[in-house]
């Protein structure tokens, strides 16, 4: 039984280098310290639509744009729910992917899987064959953009044009710890759904969702009997169409925060984000090939988040404590029960930028004594 843990709000700050949440700005966490106002009222609509509209052109998308409050795995649910009567096919490379079709099980679609071992990527080809061998209608084929739990980046862009010839067959991607950090062009890839976290590469406080949706897309939900009422693509882009607003209460502070953090990604550029995530992300290979090894398949590591592999048999946690301890850094140990020890794993995304990379990995050479 869990016992309660008195919070003391006596902690000291930790700068994040884990798969999210990621660091904020100082001006947008000051953004949420304002009155509160009404979800109804016009400041509302100003803040919703000013939001969405901004995500939209930062994404350089021409597909709607939902921002929900939640978190991701909201619409892990609801796009099943929106798009799937029978039949889907999971693509599981990992933790999260497996998550995704875990969820569709559960909510009593047919799954199949197209696996891979962890650490390995998924293969256009192998959808190819799915889809074309195993004989079923699929209604959605289900990829993880970046499985967070092995450092793997999907060729998701490959795996749409795949689906995109099937066209009862929608695609939706899990690109949360991915989005805002590795451009991705939705609309050239038939993607019909992508959803992430905002406490991820948006650097943003954790609580809301962004899901972007393709016509078709609404259009299939539109025809369906059921659907999710909170994650419905119809009620939610009904409601912004109508009202400029959510159909129920957002979480306010956090939308304050989200119009602080998009003027600055805006302003940086998603292009420049992306270079400035590649930059970090060559810096942290390099490094783990230098002193460790790194463990996705080679052609596919993730932009934003470094699994290493633990080639030293350095003592993770122990490493992870000394780093917060003596240098207020965190990073992230590897994922669950199977990865914690052998691999651990280096969020760089976000804010951070290659120099603040290099002072985690000095200050984990300094303790492993590297
Ligand atoms: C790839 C991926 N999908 C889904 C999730 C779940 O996100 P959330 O906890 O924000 O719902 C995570 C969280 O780390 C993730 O990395």
């Amino acid at each position: 039984m869990t016992q309660k843990r008195e919070y003391t709000g006596d902690y000291p700050d930790k700068t994040l280098y884990i798969p999210g949440p990621t660091e904020v700005r100082e001006d947008v966490i000051e953004a949420m310290s304002q009155p509160m106002f009404g979800h109804r009222m016009d400041r509302m609509t100003d803040l919703y639509t000013t939001i969405v509209e901004d995500t939209k052109e930062f994404l350089d998308t021409d597909n709607e744009v939902i921002v929900l409050t939640g978190s991701g795995t909201e619409f892990m649910d609801s796009s099943i729910l929106n798009l799937v009567d029978d039949n889907v096919l999971c693509t599981t490379c990992g933790s999260f992917s497996e998550r995704q079709a875990n969820v569709a099980e559960r909510l009593g679609k047919n799954v199949d899987r197209v696996e891979y071992e962890w650490g390995k990527a998924v293969k256009p080809d192998d959808v190819r064959t799915a889809l074309e061998e195993r004989n079923r209608d699929y209604d959605v084929v289900t990829c993880v953009m970046n499985e967070s739990s092995t450092g793997v980046r999907n060729p998701v862009e490959e795996i749409g044009d795949v689906v995109a010839e099937y066209p009862n067959t929608y695609f939706v991607v899990d690109a949360v710890s991915a989005l805002g950090g590795d451009y991705v062009d939705i609309d050239a890839h038939g993607i019909d759904v992508i959803f992430t976290s905002i406490q991820k590469a948006f650097a943003m406080p954790p609580g809301l969702a962004v899901c972007v949706v393709s016509d078709e897309a609404y259009e299939r939900e539109r025809q369906k009997e059921s659907a999710s009422w909170y994650g419905g693509f119809q009620r939610t882009l009904d409601y912004y169409d109508r009202k400029g607003q959510t159909h129920s209460t957002p979480a306010i502070p956090i939308m304050l925060a989200y119009r602080e953090q998009m003027k600055h990604m805006l302003e940086e550029s998603h292009e420049t984000r992306d270079r400035r995530h590649r930059e970090m992300a060559e810096y942290t290979r390099e490094w783990a090939r230098e002193h460790f090894d790194v463990f996705p398949e080679t052609g596919y590591e993730s932009q934003t988040v470094s699994c290493i592999e633990n080639t030293r048999g350095i003592d993770v946690a122990e490493t992870i404590d000394a780093v917060s301890e003596e240098y207020d850094f965190v990073f992230s140990n590897g994922y669950g029960s199977v990865l914690g020890e052998e691999t651990f794993r280096i969020g760089h995304m976000g804010e951070h930028d290659r120099d603040s990379i290099e002072a985690l990995t000095d200050a984990i050479e300094d303790v492993a004594g590297l």
